[in-house]
């Protein structure tokens, strides 16, 4: 689904290295194009037509671009492109979100923090992505509105356990983000982790940090971090900010899963509508959603590596998207950039 904006543009580099990685290693892929989001609404007024979702429940995985713009964001506006995402995300079940979020070393300039932070960050943000504040009931009047924010015992329960057998396939750490200094909902968050990490997973080392003080823990010891779970609204706003570790938004790639192989792959940046259209996106979070596609939906973790791998070797051999390069050097389109990555894919 390619969705609004930039979405479009990236989703075709993404689906340029899939045909490519299918070539390669002698697969074949069928592809099915869907509408989502603005462009839906355009078409059906509807963000998520219901062919959409059957397509979507057919396949063994779904791959968006980015929804959303300011052409559907008149706030009396009946329906909204991001409802057709949030209505996806709920009927895959796909409840975890997986950010990670890797610095490499030749992006480090492009990062506005400093080097001696940056070095050996690798950490991944699990988000908790079907429940919370997002779903909860909305009222509006006049002059008051609200959001309801719940968790239920069994939702916090599966996401942490994602979470920490991540963490225990990497360097044993779980930091759980939470409010229960004010939240109702983080109190049972935070009691529900401690109870289930302590029953099932008593070798990881947890730690529980306040999302204030956690916003700003990333900035200042980032590569003390392996594995990051929190609620819905706290991982969408930790993941921009944790973005600017890795040197941009547009670098992160994302993996939503539920309990079948079934997972919606998508970038975490935006439509960006303010350069849709002009070739300069940079295609590397929603290449390395393909990877991350490949990986958790199809079982192919050496062709996944290899898409992780090609995108790492194009940007070590100077291959820059505006958001990325330095003062300086000489940006490459959308198209230039992804046509790097495809042929460091040998
Ligand atoms: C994201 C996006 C979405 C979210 C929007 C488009 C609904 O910001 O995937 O991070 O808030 O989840
Ligand atoms: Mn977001």
């Amino acid at each position: 689904m390619p969705g609004d904006g930039i979405g479009p543009e990236v989703t075709a580099a993404a689906h340029k290295v899939l045909k490519r990685v299918a070539d390669i290693h002698g697969h074949s892929f069928n592809f099915e194009v869907r509408l989502i989001g603005g462009a839906a609404i355009d078409r059906t007024q509807n963000p998520l037509p219901a062919d959409t979702v059957a397509s979507c429940i057919e396949s063994s995985a779904v791959f968006l671009g980015a929804v959303g713009g300011p052409k559907w964001s008149d706030p009396h506006a009946m329906v909204r492109p991001e409802k057709g995402l949030l209505e996806l995300r709920s009927v895959l079940g796909v409840y975890a979100n997986l950010r990670p979020v890797q610095v490499m070393e030749e992006l480090i300039p492009a990062s506005p923090l400093k080097a001696e932070y940056l070095t050996g960050v690798d950490l991944v943000v699990v988000r908790e992505l079907t429940g919370g504040i997002y779903f909860g009931k909305k009222t509006r009047s006049e002059t008051v509105a609200s959001d309801l924010c719940t968790y239920h015992t069994h939702e916090v329960e599966r996401i942490v356990r994602v979470a920490a057998r991540l963490a225990g396939e990497r360097r044993n750490k779980l930091c759980s983000v939470d409010k229960a200094n004010v939240l109702e909902t983080s109190r049972l968050w935070r009691d529900v982790t401690d109870k289930t990490m302590q029953r099932e997973f008593p070798d990881i080392a947890v730690e529980t940090l306040l999302v204030d003080a956690a916003a700003m823990h990333l900035l200042s010891r980032p590569s003390d971090f392996d594995v990051i779970v929190t609620e819905n609204m706290f991982g969408d706003i930790l993941t921009d900010e944790a973005s600017m570790l890795a040197g941009s938004l547009g670098m992160l790639p994302s993996a939503s899963l539920g309990d079948s192989t079934r997972g919606l792959f998508e970038p975490i940046h935006g439509s960006a509508p303010d350069i849709a259209g002009l070739d300069v996106a940079n295609p590397c979070g929603a290449i390395g959603s393909a990877a991350m596609l490949l990986r958790h939906s199809l079982g192919l973790s050496e062709e996944a590596d290899s898409v992780e791998a090609a995108i790492h070797t194009a940007i070590a051999d100077g291959a820059r998207t505006s958001d990325i390069a330095a003062h300086g050097e000489t940006p490459v389109s959308t198209t230039a950039m992804t046509d790097k990555i495809i042929a460091a894919l040998g």
